[in-house]
């Protein structure tokens, strides 16, 4: 009888932490995501999700603890070279060439990628079909955000780390995002999603991170007291 070892997990974060500006913000984050698998951060404003995410493409190292892409650790370069190549990512920044049509924004990224035919599909699944041929300026931020995420199907990588996806969607957008999750993931894929919006992720984990500061009052907590009876 032959016993099978369980496979590594696609990725592992062993008692990850991370500093910024010199300030501790993750503290011993573990966290293991086997292919198909979804993590969901959330947490309050300066929690450390976009840091979370940064860190895990690469933008900052964990200052202890360690990443580990099958087995490997992220940091070593031949591993981290491969890895790299793992990663989709949305944020909040644009990331669209307003020179190029829709259409084109996406190619392009094909271009890179030394993969052709999928764009324009990509474009018709997020709704923006017969926006193709004009420039991102006609687009809406709604829209805009689409394109963004037009991008993560043209392109075939396995790991998708989504920051704050669903801002600026309409509800059927949201649909739209929740669908392209599920899909990715029945190919194996694995998403990585901060948000403060409920986006629906069937079986994932989530991680809450804490607050980094203790919470004063808030404007609003002064609202609540004040008597209006
Ligand atoms: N560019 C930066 N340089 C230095 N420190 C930063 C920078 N951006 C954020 N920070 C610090 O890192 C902490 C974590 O920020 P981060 O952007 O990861 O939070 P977040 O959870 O993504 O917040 P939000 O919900 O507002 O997107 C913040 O408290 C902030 O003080
Ligand atoms: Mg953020």
């Amino acid at each position: 009888m032959s016993i099978r070892k369980p496979a590594f997990p696609r990725l592992l974060l062993n008692n990850v932490s991370c500093m910024r500006n010199a300030q501790q913000i993750l503290s011993y984050v573990n966290v293991s995501l086997h292919d198909g698998g979804a993590l969901v951060l959330t947490g309050a404003n300066g929690s450390g999700k976009t840091t979370f995410m940064r860190m895990l493409a690469g933008f900052s190292r964990p200052s202890a603890g360690e990443i580990l892409w099958n087995g490997h650790d992220i940091q070593k370069s031949l591993i981290f070279q491969q890895y790299k190549l793992q990663l989709n990512w949305v944020s909040l920044k644009k990331a669209i060439n307003e020179k190029f049509t829709v259409l084109e924004n996406i190619q392009w990224f094909e271009l890179l990628e030394g993969k052709q035919g999928k764009a324009m599909l990509a474009l018709e699944v997020m709704g923006l079909g017969r926006l193709a041929k004009e420039k991102p300026r006609m687009l809406s931020s709604g829209q805009q955000r689409r394109l963004q995420l037009a991008r993560l199907l043209a392109i075939d990588r396995p790991i998708w780390l989504l920051d704050e996806p669903s801002v600026a969607l309409d509800d059927e957008g949201v649909k739209l995002l929740e669908y392209i999750i599920a899909e990715h993931r029945k190919q194996g894929g694995i998403v990585i999603v901060a948000t403060h919006l409920p986006i629906e992720i069937e079986d994932s984990m989530v991680l809450k991170l804490p607050p980094r500061f203790p919470r004063g009052m808030t404007f609003a907590d002064m609202l609540d007291r004040i008597d209006i009876s």
